[in-house]
């Protein structure tokens, strides 16, 4: 790995595949393709992959096991233990089904099984920058649907918001675009909204970018293609907001934290999310290998045998000794969760009140002081 950080970012990914790296699977060859893309703007792919230089610790052979049970009760007994001050959460459209928003990859239900309409190649292309600028149209239907406002947050969301009362939230990676984490009243320092959201609009191939206001977006879009074609006219260029497409670049601020951040994190929670789309799903191998790992999702996701430094709770003994698998929806895991802290009241309070109510937070975090020394990193 060593010889690989020194190469060139592209010449590194070659040599990754070469030794069998993206062997194997679809979404290994979906990994590669965005590292590719990654690669070409200069991006080192050991980097996403999770070999970067600052780990003194082994990368991932065995080592004693962490958690007392490989279960929710195991995570609950660990968080309290271990007094953990540093939980970072990583998240996807499983978080929000139950608030009525479709997932993307769920068979039948989730919105790439639902875009016939569309006629589109291939159903990813409505979020593809090359396809967007040859056929705006589609995304733009689309966007009525999905513009934000017309959900609320679920219990889940409002578990993100408890885990930052009780002042132990390092940082929620969200790759969702509605918003429901800062509805639910997660602090805007609390998210990375690492797949951007509808908070901003820009004109696109602008650099400097130009942005656009957001509400003029809107109303042309709601005026139908003489509404866009208008405002793309006046802008030099078509308007979109600020989403994260298929060959465009996250967000800068996940570039500035996701490295400290999943790197000192001391527990990593990940829920609803298939873990496909690079480099997001590369974060689950940045933590420190004694760092636990649970994955809440309704299926297997981000196993050691489809991504490097991947979750090992299929593997046997001691080949796991760090990540736990809770199969099922999230919500009910979140409060099953929160229920083994002894926290499950003040959940339910901040549901019934939409986040509002009081929530005291842990002892060991009051003996701080303040949440400055210990979870800062605030940005
Ligand atoms: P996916 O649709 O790929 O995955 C959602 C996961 O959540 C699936 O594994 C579901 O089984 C699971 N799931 C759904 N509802 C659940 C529930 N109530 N409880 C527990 N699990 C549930 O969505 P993402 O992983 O978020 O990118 O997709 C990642 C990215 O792909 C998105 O951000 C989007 C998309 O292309 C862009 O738009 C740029």
């Amino acid at each position: 790995m060593q010889q690989i950080l020194d190469m060139e970012p592209l010449e590194a990914l070659q040599a990754l595949k070469e030794a069998g790296v993206f062997d194997g699977g679809e979404d290994k060859q979906e990994a590669y393709e965005q590292l590719e893309i990654l690669a070409h703007k200069g991006v080192h792919p050991v980097k996403l992959l999770g070999g970067g230089r600052r780990r003194e610790e082994p990368k991932d052979e065995p080592m004693d096991p962490v958690l007392t049970s490989f279960d929710l009760e195991g995570i609950a007994r660990y968080i309290k233990e271990h007094e953990c001050k540093r939980v970072v959460v990583m998240c996807g459209a499983g978080i929000s089904t139950s608030a009525g928003i479709p997932d993307f990859r769920t068979p039948g239900t989730g919105l790439y099984d639902n875009l016939q309409r569309y006629n589109l190649p291939v159903p990813e292309a409505v979020f593809d920058i090359d396809f967007f600028q040859k056929s705006p149209g589609a995304f733009y239907e689309l966007c009525k649907d999905m513009w934000p406002g017309n959900y609320d947050p679920t219990p889940t969301h409002y578990f993100l918001k408890l885990l930052s009362d009780k002042g132990i939230l390092l940082r929620c990676y969200s790759q969702n675009i509605d918003s429901l984490e800062c509805l639910a009243g997660l602090p805007s320092e609390r998210l990375v909204a690492a797949h951007g959201n509808f908070d901003a609009a820009h004109v696109i191939c602008t650099e400097p970018e130009v942005l656009v206001e957001i509400d003029e977006l809107k109303a042309a879009i709601d005026k139908g293609e003489e509404g866009w074609q208008a405002l793309r006219e006046e802008k030099g260029n078509l308007v979109k907001p600020k989403i994260t497409f298929f060959g465009e670049d996250l967000p800068e601020r996940f570039g500035e934290l996701h490295e400290e951040d999943l790197g000192s994190c001391d527990l990593l929670l990940v829920i609803g999310t298939s873990l496909v789309v690079a480099p997001f799903c590369m974060l689950i191998g940045l933590t420190r290998p004694g760092v636990p790992r649970l994955l809440i999702n309704r299926e297997s996701a981000g196993t050691c045998g489809k991504m490097p430094m991947g979750f090992r709770y299929e593997k046997e003994g001691s080949d796991n000794w760090r990540d736990v698998f809770q199969a099922g929806d999230c919500d009910s895991s979140c409060r099953a969760l929160a229920k083994a802290l002894g926290w499950d009241g003040d959940l339910e309070e901040l549901i019934k009140s939409r986040g509002r109510a009081p929530v005291e937070m842990v002892p060991w975090m009051l003996e701080a002081g303040d949440t400055q020394e210990t979870n800062e990193g605030a940005a």
